[in-house]
């Protein structure tokens, strides 16, 4: 494995069957694993906000034994007065073992890499990548589905600039994948180069794009529903028009697969109404508690910790 998780090739399909193989496997023994990162320090350096992915990533390293340090709001950081990425993280080198960062400018995780002896990981690059909530909806996926080969995947809400469907839609097409349906006003689309990397690289999986969840829905093995990225977008009028766009709800639900689930990565607005929230198929609060360990596996593969220590 890399030293670095900057987007999710970064991890071949067998490392990531290892990482979930780890994840059951802390899931099933916690107690086991929670000393495995004693003395380390892991640097949480969010740029942007976050509520499940930051705490997530807390709660796996204390849950580990290890301590955090770090910041939520980078206007409490030295990132204020004007300073650059690159010299911030020279100076956390020698603060922590660890970094974990998110930040609005798409790439800025892979140029800290450059300036970093110590593993960065990727917690969201603007609307570019998010590998550790893919490693979530995969573990997820898995633990569901059983595999995470050959289902039919309904993609759903603000495709364009979600980063969760970017990293996700590419790790599970690379696992072969039935079919991917991608569901979303004609503004928020899939980008263009990505659907030409799928059908390019991944020629006899079948993209079909749809407007209406409803016309498709019955299909589907997993609903993947993303929440419209106000703050990327740039004027507030187009906002608001599509803002409202997609929700999912009872009655679209009696047209799913009895064995379906619905994903999100958190948070919803208003894509899936809370009256689903206790469809047996609704798995988006159990996907967010599935982070903590798949970010423990994690954490314990990079930091070469555990049955990963080098003797
Ligand atoms: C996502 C993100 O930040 O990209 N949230 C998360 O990490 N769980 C999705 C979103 O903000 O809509």
């Amino acid at each position: 494995m890399g030293k670095h998780l900057i987007e999710p090739k970064d991890l071949s399909n067998d490392e990531v069957i290892e990482l979930i193989n780890i994840g059951n496997s802390i899931y099933a023994n916690p107690a086991d694993y929670s000393h495995v990162c004693n003395g380390k320090i892991l640097a949480s350096l969010f740029f942007e906000p976050s509520t499940r992915t930051k705490f997530s990533f807390d709660t796996a390293m204390i849950r580990l034994g290890g301590h955090i340090i770090g910041f939520a709001d980078a206007d409490t950081s030295s990132a204020k007065k004007g300073e650059s990425l690159a010299d911030t993280i020279r100076v956390m080198n020698f603060y922590s073992d660890i970094i974990v960062m998110r930040h609005p400018k798409e790439g800025a995780p892979k140029l800290a890499s450059e300036y970093s002896d110590i593993p960065i990981i990727n917690a969201g690059d603007g609307g570019h990548n998010h590998p550790t909530q893919t490693l979530t909806d995969l573990f997820t996926i898995s633990r569901y589905k059983k595999t995470l080969n050959n289902h039919t995947i309904a993609f759903v809400g603000d495709l364009k600039y979600g980063r969760t469907v970017h990293s996700l839609i590419k790790t599970l097409a690379g696992f072969n994948s039935k079919k991917f349906i991608l569901v979303s006003p004609l503004e928020l689309s899939l980008p263009q180069f990505l659907i030409d990397y799928l059908k390019l690289n991944y020629p006899h999986i079948e993209i079909q794009i749809a407007r209406y969840l409803e016309d498709v829905i019955h299909e589907a093995d997993i609903i993947y529903m993303t929440r419209i990225q106000k703050e990327r977008f740039f004027n507030e009028e187009d906002y608001l028009k599509l803002k409202n766009s997609f929700l999912l709800d009872k009655e679209k639900m009696k047209k799913a697969k009895n064995d379906a689930i619905v994903m999100h990565p958190l948070p919803r607005v208003n894509e899936i109404s809370y009256e689903i929230d206790d469809d047996p198929r609704s798995v988006y609060f159990e996907q967010s508690k599935l982070g903590v360990y798949i970010r423990m596996a994690l954490i314990t593969k990079m930091l070469e910790v555990g049955d990963y220590a080098i003797s």
